[in-house]
């Protein structure tokens, strides 16, 4: 096994009523607190006024910053900066999912910084060590992980570049996590977060190293729940138990438990990445689409891991084929259920109009040395060729 160091801040409190029964405890040290949310899928579902009335209740000062939107912008990063800045937050408490805490997170390093933090944090990782302003959650969908590591992706709109990386001094002090919050998350979001998890846990699993490890071996429990529980959920959106394994599957796959070890692949978050940065499409439906095209290109490479895929995670039987064989009905596997849970397949289903943008598109994606295969830009820009219709 490679050589590594372990630790994660967050301290979670998991299950349901965890937010009436700790959320007073929580805060308690802190007099102004800036509540970040998103679009308002919260004032419907009545997130907002149990949380509002536990915050009252404790005499709190609530300061409120909403209308983060999905893929948050460097834009709205500096607004709410701005705004902790101004009201002098003690803490951030952010609800919603991944764009909520990430752009929570991004607002409390920039809250605390007077640089250029673009720059220095976004576009030369390594250079800030400041300690950002504490930061809480409440996860109101199961996806990106961003409760329990440091990342916080954000699209800079004007330079066109969507991306992040983990600074664990950004972990969130403290998740609060509710499965029964995802109940209302609409179909569409859940399979869609559901998606990114398989995706997170296979673009670690697709990485070397090949030999018996616990990380390979904790992956695909990983990913047969995340399968077994996504199908439940969506025969049954209020399934309890489905909805925790869910939940707890996302934390799994991002709080960097499962990457230890690895050397990790993330080239379809990459090519992702950047094409939200060009078009603003939904995250996990990005990679639905790339991640089986993608994997057309590099099983060959990395066939002994394709053929434990097809094996262990979708239980494809041998029966005679041979090793590529195998490996590619593993990848076939996963382009079905893509489609069983109704994700899109092409990048035109996705919204994406303009062919001729995906050169500059592709262009502009980050290269993983990770990668079974190490991708150029023309191979990059031939599997954007292939998703596209
Ligand atoms: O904005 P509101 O009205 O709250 O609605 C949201 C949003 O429209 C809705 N929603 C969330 N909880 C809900 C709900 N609707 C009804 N009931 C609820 N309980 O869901 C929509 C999507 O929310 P969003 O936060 O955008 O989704 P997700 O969690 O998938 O986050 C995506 C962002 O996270 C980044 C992605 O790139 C993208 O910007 N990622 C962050 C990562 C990290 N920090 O570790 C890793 C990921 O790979 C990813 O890159
Ligand atoms: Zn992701």
């Amino acid at each position: 096994m490679n050589n590594f160091i372990f630790q994660n801040a967050t301290k979670v409190y998991f299950g349901k009523g965890c937010v009436q029964e700790y959320l007073t405890c929580l805060t308690g040290s802190y007099s102004t607190v800036m509540l970040a949310y998103g679009g308002g899928s919260i004032k419907k579902n009545g997130i907002y006024g149990e949380v509002v009335g536990i915050l009252e209740k404790a005499g709190k000062t609530v300061v409120e910053f909403p209308g983060i939107m999905a893929n948050p912008t460097y834009q709205k990063v500096l607004e709410g900066a701005a705004l902790a800045k101004e009201v002098h937050a003690d803490m951030i408490l952010g609800i919603g999912g991944g764009s909520v805490m990430d752009c929570c997170k991004a607002i409390s390093l920039a809250a605390r910084y007077d640089g250029d933090i673009w720059e220095d944090f976004w576009a030369r990782p390594g250079i800030i060590q400041t300690e950002p302003l504490p930061l809480g959650v409440i996860v109101t969908v199961a996806g990106t992980g961003s409760e329990c590591n440091g990342g916080a992706v954000i699209t800079n709109t004007e330079k066109k570049i969507k991306t992040g990386r983990d600074y664990p001094k950004l972990n969130p002090k403290f998740a609060l996590m509710d499965p029964t919050y995802t109940y209302s998350v609409p179909q569409k979001q859940m399979v869609s977060g559901g998606f990114d998890i398989l995706s997170h846990i296979m673009e670690t699993y697709f990485s070397e190293p090949n030999e018996d490890n616990v990380s390979d071996d904790l992956m695909e429990a990983l990913m047969k729940s995340v399968i077994r529980n996504l199908r439940i959920a969506i025969k049954n959106p209020t399934d309890y138990t489905a909805r925790s394994n869910l939940m707890w599957d996302s934390t799994m796959a991002e709080n960097r438990i499962i990457k230890m070890g690895k050397k990790c692949d993330f080239e379809c978050h990459n090519m992702e990445h950047q094409l939200g940065a060009y078009t603003d499409c939904n995250h996990g439906c990005g990679l639905a689409v790339l991640h089986p095209v993608y994997y057309r290109h590099i099983y060959r490479e990395g066939l002994p891991k394709f053929v434990r895929f097809a094996e262990n995670v979708w239980g494809i039987a041998r029966d005679g084929k041979s090793d590529e064989e195998l490996a590619a009905a593993g990848s076939d596997a996963l382009a079905d259920f893509i489609q069983e849970i109704g994700l899109p397949t092409t990048l035109k289903e996705l919204g994406v109009s303009n062919r001729s943008e995906l050169q500059e598109i592709a262009g502009s994606c980050g290269i993983s040395a990770g990668s079974y295969k190490k991708m150029t830009k023309e191979e990059i820009l031939e599997i954007f060729q292939e998703c596209f219709e």
